[in-house]
């Protein structure tokens, strides 16, 4: 595998392999130095054309744990004011050597074009892109949802998972629908009509526009954010009212005593707190937001790791963690 591109096209045992290797990985965050070897002498270059907090930290941060050299970029600030376009600029990144580009933009497709373009040679990794997928964001939530329904190992094999919210907008969702299904999981959405996409129907999934139904019988309940900015777009979903929404939809705390005692409470950020998710719901013992972020770095090192094929096993005997 060259690219990551979106988790339909992530096989069962890819899926597997990346969540076994980011749990080793994590194995190095507990020792003195943490750092690794492994990709010493590759580039890594962070492609931004959308903001991000969470997703970029983390992908600097892993390729940084495995000593790779990282180049940030921003469109902010860079010749895409001027009208660089996509190809130009990756053909800039090419001449100064990357070996993996780690692409966010706000056009779906925009990573697979990267890919199949012959414009850079380096791995493809799809860092979220429109509304269509965010791989990495579903692989740290499932590296999630394993370490505590499943006791880290194998896959989520009757474990119910619950997204609630603005699936139209939401390439979390559409990553999570398809890698919980490949890991066994049951996957129910839950939303406005109005903020499901058409076509969910052919998705592997259930839908309900009923949270109070459904909660009682969920392992994890995963909130989404509600994505205002990207409403007013051409077909872009209608939202009622901050109110109206938080009512039906809103992880409150009524909400949060109906869950199962052992369902975890799930968020990609970053949250509106007071819309869709409340400052009890997202600080409770139950969640796991800060954890999801936490492991994000796991997973990216283990996605680097497999695609740039590090010259060293991920855990060597001859690393420099210390341990
Ligand atoms: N979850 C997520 O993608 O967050 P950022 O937009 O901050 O990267």
């Amino acid at each position: 595998r060259r690219h990551l591109l979106s988790t339909q096209d992530l096989a069962y045992d890819d899926a597997l392999l990346v969540l076994d290797t980011a749990a080793e990985l994590a194995r190095v965050a507990d020792r003195p130095v943490r750092k690794l070897p492994t990709l010493r002498g590759r580039t890594v270059v962070n492609l931004f054309f959308e903001d991000s907090t969470r997703t970029r930290i983390s992908f600097e941060a892993a390729a940084k744990r495995l000593s790779a050299d990282v180049i940030n970029f921003s469109a902010k600030g860079s010749s895409v004011s001027k009208g660089e376009s996509l190809k130009d600029t990756a053909l800039t990144l090419e001449a100064m050597g990357a070996d993996a580009v780690v692409v966010r933009h706000q056009a779906s497709g925009a990573p697979h074009r990267l890919a199949h373009s012959g414009w850079i040679r380096g791995a493809v990794v799809n860092a979220g892109d429109g509304t269509h997928e965010h791989p990495t964001q579903a692989l740290l939530d499932a590296y999630t949802l394993r370490h505590h329904l499943a006791g880290g190992r194998g896959d989520l094999a009757g474990r119910r998972v619950t997204v609630v919210g603005d699936v139209l907008h939401s390439r979390v969702a559409r990553s999570n629908v398809h890698l919980l299904h490949t890991l066994g999981a049951e996957v129910v959405l839950v939303a406005p009509p109005t903020l499901l996409p058409l076509g969910v129907e052919g998705w592997p999934c259930e839908t309900s526009y009923d949270l109070d139904a459904v909660l009682p019988k969920t392992d994890a309940v995963m909130m989404l954010r509600v994505q205002r900015e990207r409403m007013s777009t051409a077909g872009g979903g209608y939202f009622p009212s901050a109110r109206e929404y938080s009512r039906r939809y809103g992880l409150d705390a009524a909400r949060l005593a109906a869950l199962p005692e052992h369902a975890l409470v799930m968020h990609p950020g970053p949250m509106n707190r007071g819309l869709e998710i409340s400052a009890e719901a997202a600080d409770s013992p139950r969640s796991t937001i800060v954890e999801q972020v936490a492991n994000g770095v796991s997973v990216r090192m283990a996605v680097l790791y497999l695609l740039l094929g590090g010259s060293e096993p991920a855990i060597g005997t001859d690393d420099t963690s210390g341990g």
